[in-house]
């Protein structure tokens, strides 16, 4: 993984999808497609957002018991995304039957998704994992814990705050991702998010990967804004 700034492509609509990569030409982009958008169009959005070439990060966090994980990721292999992801809530042994899944549904000759374990949400606080998931202790180290189990099963790496990447990268290697969302310039809303940092931040604490979504759809010029955050956050295009 090459440093990408992956764009959250969070629209209702394929058409709205359409027309928002319109305006960034023949640009190669790093894009995530998530539940909404993969629960409207289905498979076939990530067949028009191949077909321009793009990478795909199909973020749709499965999380239920090993066979039906294993079963599900063996039907979201053959779709040929570059990454996919689940709950390191759900356990080593899903973990490790997502990642037999994506090895029996990927074709011969051909690399299988990497598979990256989301720790706690980044709309997530402390306070509301004390409470809501009855998990004690620092966020920091749920995150830690679920970030070693994830890497025990054999998995690529984990989405999580940039703020909790330094420490992943200094205990479980550099060649583990940190996939991190919740990325903000400093005069932006924050929105529903919680655990936010700037793209200058998650550079110097060494993250892989920055997820941006509204700060970039929602701009009133997307292609100048992502321009703009190429330049800061120095990731190379795809
Ligand atoms: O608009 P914003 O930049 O907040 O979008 C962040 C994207 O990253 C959303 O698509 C959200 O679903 C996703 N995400 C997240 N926190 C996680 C995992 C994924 O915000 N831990």
């Amino acid at each position: 993984m090459d440093n990408p700034l992956i764009i959250a492509l969070d629209f209702a609509t394929g058409n709205d999808t359409r027309k928002f990569l319109e305006r960034f030409g023949d640009r190669k982009l790093f894009l995530k497609v998530g539940m909404e958008l993969f629960y409207q169009e289905g498979p076939s959005v990530i067949q028009m957002v191949k077909e321009s070439g793009h990478n795909i990060f199909l973020d749709l966090k499965l999380h239920d018991i090993p066979n039906t994980v294993k079963s599900a990721m063996k039907n979201l292999a053959r779709l040929e995304c570059d990454l996919v992801n689940v709950h390191a809530a759900g356990g080593k042994e899903m973990m490790q039957a997502a990642l037999e899944g994506l090895d029996a549904g990927t074709s011969a000759g051909r690399k299988r998704p990497d598979c990256i374990a989301v720790t706690q949400l980044t709309s997530t606080s402390e306070t509301q994992m004390n409470n809501d998931q009855r998990i004690p202790g620092s966020l920091a180290e749920s995150v830690f814990h679920y970030a070693r189990l994830a890497q025990n099963a054999g998995l690529e790496g984990v989405v999580c705050s940039a703020w909790e990447a330094a420490a992943i990268r200094s205990q479980l290697g550099s060649d583990f991702y940190t996939v991190t969302p919740g990325i903000r310039m400093s005069t932006d809303n924050i929105q529903d998010q919680k655990r936010v940092a700037t793209p200058q931040l998650a550079k110097e604490l060494g993250v892989s990967a920055i997820v941006v979504g509204r700060s970039i759809t929602r701009a009133e010029d997307p292609l100048k804004s992502y321009e703009h955050w190429m330049k800061i956050w120095g990731g190379k295009h795809q």
